[in-house]
């Protein structure tokens, strides 16, 4: 690049900087508009009995009221019978699942993975933070796959499959926390199918996008993976969760695990002493507000009418300021633009809008350890700033990729 052109984007960076501002868009939360959309759900008609007749104030029913095991296996696309639901976060269900596997073992008469030298999963990247950091605390070894837009390489986790201390996969496989893809059919069918040289290999299909479209007409779809697996044979092999957490609030909504007769029945055992029961009056609060996937469905229309302007305005910057420099995803659903830096370069692009007042997710969290190796992919999470702010953010980011990459590539 000219001199006199960097000198003139550094120009517009320090009066940025000079703004003082002060703007997070760290996480993929949902901004206040969204949190109203479910505050009717916090008035009470004083009927606190549930559909099995159980007061809900009272002690009972450890894996759920029957109305959101309905409501949750619709989400899941898997039987009542076959969900247990949680609190108020999927994340602390899939913690319990790979503790209980580690501790117990997945079911009766399985060593617990504790016992053996080794514990691996297979990880496809990039990926959600936290189930690296969940991993990491837990001694689970991660095998990094790379995400493709149909998902993960999968002659890549086949192989690793034939390893009998490969004991998991987990994965976020719609609207994907970052990259926005989705799993096609083949993905799902070959996850399924897969020969694991581990008897108890677990799937964790943490599906937290299942129902997040931004688009009425243009949506993903994701093939019904528990289905696949019973058809091979394979139906212990998965874990599905969801949680309403970015459906009504984020920390205050309801979770739940679907999985198989013979996982829900050791998960059901090993949870009866770890609480008598969960948040039953926020399951009730929940089902007498969304009572099903259509209600569901209405509702989420209503996030998606707030968030598309803010995708589609970090879209049309990024295409008009950007073309050439890096590439991006363009998802239709799910809380996250990816954007995919010149190599060597996202770092220093998060430095520089750190350092002027807008602090971006850390560059490397999608990666298991923090680590990218190419030093590229960039989450953006447009939905927490009101539009006003995100468009102060988008003024900056150019900024700061075109002075990141002008240094890297002089
Ligand atoms: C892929 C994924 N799973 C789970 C969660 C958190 O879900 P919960 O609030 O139910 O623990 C998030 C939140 O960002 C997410 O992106």
């Amino acid at each position: 690049m000219e001199s006199n052109k960097l000198d003139e984007l550094w120009h517009r960076y320090e009066a940025f900087k000079n703004r003082g501002l002060k703007l997070d868009m760290s996480r993929g939360k949902p901004e206040k508009a969204q949190l109203d959309l479910s505050l009717p759900m916090l008035e009470s008609d004083y009927n606190f009995i549930s559909e099995d007749g159980i007061d809900v104030r009272n002690y009972g029913d450890t894996t759920g009221i029957p109305e959101a095991k309905r409501l949750f296996g619709e989400l899941l696309g898997i039987p009542a019978n076959q969900v247990i639901v949680g609190g108020n976060s999927s994340i602390n269900l899939i913690h319990d699942a790979l503790t209980r596997a580690l501790i117990c073992g997945p079911m009766e008469g399985d060593t617990p993975w504790a016992r053996i030298p080794r514990v691996k999963f297979i990880c496809p990247v990039p990926g959600y933070d936290w189930h690296f950091h969940m991993c990491e605390t837990l001694g689970i070894q991660m095998l990094p796959v790379q995400l493709g837009a149909s998902g993960p390489d999968m002659e890549e986790v086949e192989r690793l499959a034939l390893d009998p201390e490969v004991k998991g996969f987990i994965c976020n496989p719609m609207y994907s926390n970052p990259s926005g893809i989705t799993y096609s059919d083949q993905t799902v069918d070959r996850l399924a199918a897969m020969k694991t040289a581990a008897p108890d290999f677990r799937i964790i299909w943490d599906n937290a996008y299942c129902v997040h479209h931004l688009y009425e007409n243009d949506r993903d779809s994701l093939k019904n993976i528990y289905e696949a697996c019973a058809a091979c044979g394979n139906a212990d092999r998965v874990l599905m969760f969801a949680s309403t957490s970015k459906i009504t609030f984020a920390g205050g909504g309801i979770s739940a695990m679907g999985a198989s007769p013979a996982n829900i029945a050791r998960h059901t055992a090993l949870l009866t002493y770890q609480l008598v029961c969960y948040d039953k009056l926020n399951q009730l609060r929940h089902t007498r507000f969304l009572p099903d996937r259509a209600a569901v469905e209405a509702h989420m229309a209503k996030h998606a009418q707030i968030i598309r302007p803010k995708f589609e305005y970090v879209l049309e910057v990024l295409d008009s300021e950007l073309s050439g420099i890096g590439s991006w995803s363009r998802p239709k659903g799910g809380y996250f633009i990816c954007y995919y830096a010149p190599d060597g370069c996202a770092r220093r692009i998060v430095e520089l809008c750190r350092e002027a007042g807008v602090t971006l997710t850390p560059a490397g969290s999608p990666y298991p350890g923090g680590f990218d190796p190419k030093d590229s992919t960039i989450r953006i999470a447009p939905t927490l700033p009101p539009l006003s702010e995100l468009k102060l953010v988008m003024e900056l980011f150019p900024l700061a990729v075109k002075i990141a990459a002008a240094e890297k590539y002089k």
